[in-house]
Formats: C-alpha cells, sequence, structure tokens
C-alpha cells in the first residue's frame, strides 16, 4: 500500500492502477506505479495494481463477464469503484494492447460516468504519443468518465532498462498527480446518484 497524509481527509482515496503490459518487467507498469506514487505522496491513498501479465491468461479465454474466475471479477470490481483510475498500455500498433480493450470491454457502461481517469502510455519512440489521445481517451469518454487532461506518455529513452531515468519524465508525472487531485477530490464528493443519467 502506497500511503501519504493529507489534513482534513477522512478516508484514503481508492487508487487503482491498470497496466496493460504483457511483459515482465515493464516500462508501462513502472510508469502507472510511478504516477500512483507521485498521487501518494500528496494524498492518503489505499493503491492496488492490475497487471494484464498476471490476469491476461484468463481473461483471454472469457467471452462473457460471468465466465470469468472470481480473482478477474474482483479486479472488475476494484476498477469499478476506484476513486482514481490511472490507465496505462503500451503502443501496439499504434494503439492500446489488445488484452487492455478486453479487459474494459467486461468493465459495465456506467461504472465509468465521471470517475477520474488518468491516461499513460508507452511507445519505443515519440510518434505515437498521440496515442493518448486518439484512442485511450475516446475509449474512456465512451464510459463518461472524467478523463484528466494531463496523460503521461513515455518513450524508451526515458528509461534506463526500466526505471525510469528522464527529469523530465518526472517532472511531468508530478504535475499529472498535481493537477489530477482536485478532480478526484470533486468527483469523490459528489453523490453517485447524480451520475447515473445515461
Ligand atoms: C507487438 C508490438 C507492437 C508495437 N507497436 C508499437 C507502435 O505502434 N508504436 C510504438 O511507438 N511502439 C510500438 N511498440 C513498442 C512498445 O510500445 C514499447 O516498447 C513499450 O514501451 C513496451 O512497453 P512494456 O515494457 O510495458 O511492455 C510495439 C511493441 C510490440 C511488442
Amino acid at each position: 500500500m502506497l500511503v501519504g497524509s493529507v489534513v482534513g481527509m477522512t478516508a484514503p482515496y481508492r487508487v487503482v492502477a491498470v497496466s496493460g503490459s504483457l511483459h515482465e518487467p515493464s516500462k508501462t507498469t513502472a510508469l502507472v506505479r510511478a504516477i500512483a506514487e507521485a498521487v501518494a505522496e500528496r494524498a492518503d491513498v489505499e493503491f492496488e495494481l492490475i497487471e494484464l501479465t498476471e490476469i491476461g491468461p484468463s481473461l483471454a479465454g472469457a467471452l462473457r463477464r460471468d465466465q470469468l474466475p472470481a480473482s478477474v471479477e474482483e479486479k472488475l470490481v476494484a476498477i469499478e469503484t476506484a476513486d482514481l483510475l490511472i490507465v496505462g498500455s503500451p503502443v501496439y500498433r499504434a494503439s492500446f494492447t489488445g488484452l487492455f480493450k478486453h479487459l474494459f470491454d467486461f468493465v459495465g457502461q456506467y461504472e465509468l460516468v465521471g470517475k477520474p481517469v488518468l491516461l499513460a502510455a508507452t511507445g519505443g519512440g515519440e510518434r505515437h504519443a498521440l496515442m493518448i489521445e486518439h484512442q485511450l481517451r475516446p475509449l474512456f469518454s465512451f464510459f463518461q468518465a472524467l478523463t484528466l487532461p494531463l496523460g503521461v506518455y513515455a518513450s524508451d529513452t526515458d528509461f534506463d532498462g526500466y526505471v525510469i531515468s528522464a527529469d523530465v519524465l518526472r517532472s511531468r508525472i508530478d504535475l499529472a498527480a498535481e493537477r489530477a487531485l482536485p478532480l478526484v477530490g470533486y468527483a469523490a464528493s459528489r453523490p453517485t446518484e447524480t451520475l447515473l443519467v445515461s
């Protein structure tokens, strides 16, 4: 668990990060972890990391949610009940990975309404940085989620192996966390009934 503290907060925020990487170790997992840590430095959080490398094999064979094992169903509930979602995927063929999409195909259509979602991606180079805007953001707009304005993209040169090495990326992560928290607080303080309008 990552824990920070904010005076006056009554309950920790439930922060759930999803890494769409199919590899371990993974730059994407390192990135979403770093974003979660930056959030935890600024707020009291309970953190859960969901990795496709762990749930992918049991997820891939399911065609309907009721075919998923309980362990994956628990992850879906964690996604649906998070106060802040941090979603990251490596760029594969100019989009997120197929398994990342398969996971979100099982999320309830109205379960992410108004939920803050921080978008992140890694790619081999800079050319596909707009995958965040052209692929990830429309997916979460479909869910009527509150996609946060600042996404975080990283390429191979931002890492030393699987460790973030670029100061400019670290600054971007810090800025994304700072910008996220007021919106997380706003979303968490709203009654859910007002969100359930299709
Ligand atoms: C099948 C496959 C397709 C890829 N397609 C792209 C691509 O279209 N654009 C890009 O910038 N990088 C592409 N890459 C590179 C990965 O996005 C990049 O190495 C990423 O950081 C890997 O993340 P990971 O360590 O979390 O798995 C591809 C890699 C693989 C294996």
